[in-house]
């Protein structure tokens, strides 16, 4: 630990986030300027971790600032919304121009746009960067995902990339584009999260329910899972918390936790957006609200009394192959789950001109956060090979990888629907694949029932323009 000569970073928000944050930077060698609300955590921080690397301790922001080399760079680690403003507000009266705030929390990127627009005002930059990885990333290498100006990455840039995971030599983290783009792209990561965690746990759902194994059993089909396409830190943790028996009860202790997922906001962010974007992420949404069903006990429990369970299946009817189907149908809903959140990302590119580099997001995925995979080396070269393209589903590794899945994956929506297991993840994924394939859809009658009472119009397949009947009329059809 020192207290002598200026530091090159610093971090304010000392809770597990940011103190492990603050760790990695000095472990890699900068000298970081360290400080919190109450000054325990700090004082904590460097006596717990002091011999990593070199911390200056502030008691207050102005210290911080003062202890700071020019143009300084303040990460601030605090929770997103009202704290944040609040710690921008007092940090910016005591900044110079070309002093760097940088954002890491899992703000709204709606709010960086804002901070950063007021920041750039009084000639700041403010850096919205997402950070993934939890407590383990933070500490050991996050992907990280900043966005605001290319001049204010020319200094926080090389920082981040020396702390971010590698993969194959390449930091996970990238310059994402200005403004809000960084904490756009990470609430869209955080909304694949949700629909892989949900996918994986209507895998383990169908497994015990149809396939009769238990979460042992189970975890030692994720543990094999994990050696194939699907390798990925999700699913070797579920194998992990599948595996792991309640020491007091010897029950396994998937079975005592309580069926209700909590969300802190990231996932209905991402459905909020891309609604307003027009862009159908129903995996996300199905994830999102899956998680908000299991949440409404007494409703649950007042419907279950109504009807009762699903009780007349029989698992006669299970097939043979019910653990590699669900692998399928796993894989086939996934690519359908980033294809959607890739092409989230793309749309918000779109109207926001960020210029969002979609391969270099998979890139910089591949380690250190959450929904790291294997897989998303395919989508690198998917977009590498193709930078255009219209989605996911269409290159040619996924096309193959999702047409050889398709029947399997047939079979295990089939075989819920009959059983009763609710798989809103599987089947909305295979409906969307379905819904894209096909030729000709309903929305032709949508059309038609929307120009028949409100006299919406409607186009035809055979001629130009935009058309009304005379529904309640002679129903002859008119030029709209
Ligand atoms: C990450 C995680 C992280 C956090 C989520 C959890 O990338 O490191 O996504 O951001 O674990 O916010 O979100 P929920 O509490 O909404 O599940």
């Amino acid at each position: 630990m020192t207290t002598e000569g200026k530091a090159r970073i610093a971090v304010t928000g000392l809770a597990t986030m940011g103190s492990n944050l603050a760790r990695n930077l000095a472990r890699h060698g900068y000298r970081v300027a360290v400080h919190n609300r109450s000054s325990a955590k700090t004082r904590a921080l460097v006596a717990d971790h002091g011999h990593e690397g070199e911390f200056v301790p502030a008691e207050t922001m102005q210290e911080l600032v003062q202890s700071l080399e020019t143009p300084r760079q303040i990460i601030i680690m605090v929770k997103a919304g009202a704290p944040t403003d609040a710690v921008i507000d007092e940090l910016t009266g005591l900044l110079e121009p070309g002093d760097m705030v940088i954002d890491g929390g899992n703000a709204h990127y709606a709010d960086t746009r804002r901070r950063e627009a007021a920041l750039r005002e009084a000639g700041l930059h403010f850096v919205g960067a997402g950070i993934s990885g939890g407590e383990e990333g933070a500490l050991n290498g996050p992907s990280i995902m900043p966005g605001g100006s290319k001049e204010s990455y020319s200094h926080v840039g090389p920082v981040f990339e020396s702390i971010a995971a590698q993969v194959d030599g390449q930091p996970c983290c990238v310059h994402v584009g200005p403004d809000g783009a960084g904490h756009f792209v990470k609430m869209v990561h955080n909304g694949i999260e949700y629909a892989d965690m949900q996918l994986i746990a209507e895998a383990y759902d169908l497994l015990g329910k149809i396939g009769g194994r238990t979460p042992a059993q189970i975890a030692d089909v994720f543990r094999e899972w994990n050696s194939g396409d699907l390798e990925s830190y999700l699913v070797e943790i579920t194998a992990e918390v599948l595996g792991h028996v309640d020491p007091e009860s010897g029950v396994p202790l998937v079975d005592l936790i309580a069926d209700e997922a909590e969300q802190k906001g990231t996932g209905r962010w991402t459905v909020q957006e891309a609604l307003e974007l027009g862009v159908p992420v129903t995996g996300i949404a199905e994830a999102v609200f899956a998680r908000s069903l299991s949440g409404h006990v007494d409703q649950r429990a007042a419907v279950r009394t109504a009807y009762g369970t699903v009780s007349d299946f029989s698992s006669d009817r299970v097939s043979d192959s019910l653990v590699e189907d669900v692998r399928q149908a796993l894989y086939a809903s996934k690519v359908v789950a980033y294809a959607q959140g890739f092409d989230e990302l793309r749309a918000a590119s779109e109207q926001y001109g960020w210029n969002v580099d979609l391969g270099a997001m998979a890139t910089i995925w591949r380690g250190g956060c959450i929904i790291r995979a294997k897989f998303l080396d395919r989508i690198r070269e998917a977009y590498d090979a193709n930078p255009d393209l219209a989605s996911l589903l269409v290159d040619d590794y996924f096309r193959d990888a999702v047409q050889q899945a398709e029947a399997a994956w047939r079979r295990v929506v089939v075989a819920a629907v009959e059983a009763g297991v609710p798989t809103p993840g599987f089947s909305s994924a295979l409906a969307y694949y379905d819904g894209l394939r096909s030729e000709r859809l309903p929305a032709s009658l949508i059309q038609g029932l929307r120009d028949f009472f409100g006299a919406h119009t409607y186009r035809r397949t055979d001629r130009e323009g935009s058309f009304h009947t005379l529904w309640g009329g002679d129903r002859s059809q008119i030029d709209a």
